[in-house]
């Protein structure tokens, strides 16, 4: 080899390794252009068509659309429940996503998970990196892009992965700075928990199934499913996004779906999440103080393909950082995931193979997939 060629491989290796370090120590070193690494395929661009190669549906998505909004004080009150149950049917059926609010958790809960937030992204590169992990099952894993082991093309994000059950176990792993952190998290986790059940046994009314459901064949086989989601997993997400100089030519994150049952994430007052609505991407309009709730794959196979997990990404921008917490939920990780069987009849067979958590890590730790997408691997029919 020339000297040339080892310089440019040195330089090539040591670039690498800065971008496994995150996308904010990147920014650290003011940065006008986005390095290669982030720069994704034309075709992939924010600025392209979800389908198609249509200007006006890309113009069309930068307007911010409300979502759905299902409103807690009625799902409260016997006579406006079941109108309120008709309208989050219709979020889960038609857009795989809902907004909740009047939800009941303080404002400082969900202010102080934010600013939480914010201040450990806030901290010194070497206090961050204590965290850092390519063990998919460790406790707390601080990490960038989506799968930095695999991805070629990085994503604009560094994120902290919190698994929150069960708690005395794991608490004494996560992070200890900023000092507030493990009660900030501890108490957000409990709140949004316990949220998720309430929403869970508003969905499984909406979708007609018995209260308390039994965990005949679609779950554990002790108890109802109402008892396997109180003592189900729970994964909390913190992303930080920062400005990017380009923002036109990555993502924060790429499209995808989430893997639970449902997906409770709080976002700053900075736009960036996108959400495939027919055929566009459409960016979500933040409600400070609400919640952005998601279908995910689990209750996809579970409604046997009625409420619709839908893909969704993230746009960053030029001018601020932004910050979402997402808490994902689902039955406990050892349990294995059906249809129920109340709605799989003649007219509409099962559509999904059983799945469980040990099937979803083997396929992301296999591959880079396209999309990001485990559930059409699950699917039966199409
Ligand atoms: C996620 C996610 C969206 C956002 O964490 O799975 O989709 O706005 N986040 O950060
Ligand atoms: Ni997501």
């Amino acid at each position: 080899m020339s000297p040339a060629m080892v310089g440019a491989a040195a330089e090539a290796s040591d670039d690498e390794s800065q971008f496994q370090k995150g996308v904010k120590h990147l920014c650290e070193k003011a940065i006008s252009r986005v390095p290669g690494k982030y720069i994704l395929p034309v075709h992939e661009r924010p600025g392209r068509a979800a389908i198609g190669n249509d200007a006006a549906r890309v113009d069309e998505g930068r307007k911010l659309m409300s979502l759905p909004m299902v409103d807690f004080a009625e799902l409260r009150s016997s006579s406006d429940r079941p109108r309120a149950l008709k309208s989050l049917a219709e979020a889960c059926e038609q857009y795989g996503f809902f907004q909740v609010v009047n939800h009941g958790i303080p404002e400082e809960v969900i202010g102080g998970m934010i600013d939480a937030s914010t201040r450990f992204f806030g901290q010194p590169y070497e206090e961050r990196a204590r965290y850092m992990s390519s063990d998919m099952t460790s406790p707390v894993r601080y990490g960038t892009s989506f799968n930095q082991s695999k991805d070629k093309v990085f994503c604009w994000r560094d994120f902290l992965k919190i698994t929150c059950e069960p708690m005395p176990q794991v608490l004494p792993h996560w992070p200890s700075s900023p000092p507030d952190m493990r009660n900030v998290v501890a108490l957000y986790a409990k709140e949004t928990k316990c949220l998720f059940l309430k929403i869970m046994e508003a969905i499984l009314e909406s979708l007609g199934l018995p209260l308390p459901a039994t965990g005949r064949g679609s779950v554990c086989e002790d108890g109802g499913i109402m008892t396997q989601f109180e003592e189900g997993s729970q994964l909390m997400v913190s992303n930080f996004y920062p400005p990017c100089p380009e923002p036109e030519l990555t993502l924060g994150m790429p499209p995808h779906s989430d893997y639970g049952f449902l997906t409770l994430l709080l976002q700053d007052r900075v736009p960036g999440l996108q959400i495939l609505h027919g055929d566009n991407w459409v960016t979500v309009k933040p409600i400070l103080g609400s919640f952005v709730v998601n279908v995910g794959d689990h209750l996809e196979i579970f409604s046997n393909g009625r409420y619709k997990s839908v893909l969704h990404r993230v746009l960053v921008n030029s001018t601020e950082s932004r910050i979402s917490v997402a808490t994902l939920h689902s039955l406990p990780k050892e349990c294995t995931v059906s249809p129920a069987p109340e709605l799989v009849d003649e007219a509409n067979p099962r559509r999904y193979m059983d799945t469980d958590f040990a099937s979803f890590l083997a396929y992301i730790s296999s591959c880079e997939p396209k999309k990001k997408n485990f559930l059409e691997s699950r699917k039966l029919l199409s």
